[in-house]
């Protein structure tokens, strides 16, 4: 016997089916925080695609690739022309964006672009208002895996012209790009990351997850100097319960080995964004970065406390003078400590006594230092050493 499906019941079991398969495809991505690279912090608006494609040979043959950084992502100054069927063509320094991104994929990595909602870009480059399904179609046929989209011109064009001394209605107006662009983004059917990019307004932890925003920056552009660096990771206090699989805050991309940061800036740097679940985007200039960077950016212990499945962000425990004590539970009971120097004389050392019952911990402890590598006992007040600007980062496998 022949059982006949009325076609409007076949046409909502194909779309519940679609959405289901959507919504898990969405759901897959950066389950844990993106890894990978950024043009923007090195190469700004000079980033051409011999950069893109030298970039992502040096993540592979430099071994960051088996470290876990995949996406290669093109920040702005891509942008050329619309057409006059509005279709966004790419500027001279990208002759070809399906090319590129075929040869990415051809490295076993995927490729992001920057697209923002307004009509110009940061850099004055041309924005999606108005082609956002156009645009995310595009970038679906290119094959592009990643979307970061900044909010920019969308304030003086957009939200401060409609909405003139009214802050309400011009946020609702930005949430309505961003979720406009989340929904473009899903009609595609491509799983592709969705990066909300502005600066933290709105408290936008709290409404970004609904618009399938994987991760949202939480603070305005990061800088390779440590007073940014600090005032970043300390914006973050608060935010923690907004993070996990498939939605986290974003302090901004790395600045590791960028600048004049020294060592112990930059393994604090590393250490805290991995402590605080944010995405692990370096931004240096990777075929001529030294070995000691390199070092930083692949230090697995690292990498896998940043990485841990469970996805709970690092809280602010306590701090004591200028020493701060941040921790994070890990899958199967274990935790994270990292005991950050933010005193800012170069030459001394603190000396700072570690309170183990603040982290609820009870008596001697077994840690490993993820820097050294070395195992080390824990007993309650021990004194402990730490140069300005360095961190200790310790992982408790079994804490008691
Ligand atoms: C803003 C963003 C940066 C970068 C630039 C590009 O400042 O916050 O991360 O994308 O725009 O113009």
């Amino acid at each position: 016997m022949r059982i006949s499906v009325p076609l409007p019941l076949a046409a909502i079991a194909l779309a519940a089916i679609t959405f289901v398969f959507q919504t898990s495809a969405r759901a897959q991505v950066a389950a844990t925080p993106p890894m990978g690279w950024n043009s923007w912090n090195y190469f700004a608006e000079k980033v051409t695609d011999k950069d893109i494609r030298d970039s992502a040979d040096q993540i592979v043959s430099g071994g960051m690739k088996d470290a876990g950084y995949i996406y290669v992502n093109i920040d702005d100054t891509w942008e050329g022309e619309r057409d006059a069927s509005g279709v966004l063509h790419t500027n001279t320094k990208f002759p070809d964006m399906k090319a590129l991104a075929d040869y990415v994929h051809s490295k076993g990595l995927k490729l992001g672009i920057y697209s923002g909602p307004g009509p110009k870009t940061c850099a004055g480059y041309a924005g999606s208002l108005g082609h956002e399904e156009q645009d995310a179609k595009m970038y679906a046929d290119w094959g592009i895996d990643y979307l970061k989209y900044d909010l920019c011109s969308f304030i003086p064009e957009v939200m401060e012209k409609q909405a003139p001394n009214d802050k309400a209605a011009q946020m609702r107006l930005m949430v309505a790009a961003y979720d406009k662009m989340g929904k473009a983004l899903k009609a595609t059917g491509r799983p592709i990351v969705y990066s909300l990019c502005q600066y933290g307004w709105d408290n936008v932890w709290e409404w970004a997850p609904a618009l399938g925003g994987n991760l949202w920056r939480t603070t305005g552009d990061i800088q390779a100097r440590w007073q940014s660096i600090y005032d970043l990771m300390s914006e973050q206090v608060g935010l923690a319960s907004y993070a996990g699989p498939g939605h986290w805050n974003d302090p901004d991309m790395l600045e590791v080995g960028n600048g004049k940061l020294s060592l112990a800036e930059n393994r604090t740097h590393f250490s805290m964004w991995s402590m605080l679940a944010a995405p692990l985007l370096a931004g240096n200039d990777l075929p001529h970065m030294k070995p000691e960077i390199h070092a930083i950016l692949t230090n697995r212990d690292v990498i896998a406390i940043d990485q841990d499945p469970l996805g709970h962000e690092a809280r602010h425990i306590y701090s004591k003078g200028e020493v701060e004590v941040w921790a994070r539970d890990l899958k199967n009971g274990a935790k994270a400590i990292a005991i950050v120097n933010a005193g800012s004389d170069v030459y001394s050392t603190h000396p700072f006594h570690l309170d183990l019952t603040q982290l609820g911990l009870h008596g001697p402890q077994h840690a490993k230092n993820l820097w050294t590598g070395k195992e080390m006992d824990l007993t309650n007040n021990m004194p402990i050493e730490l140069p300005s600007h360095d961190v200790l980062l310790l992982r408790i496998a079994n804490p008691k």
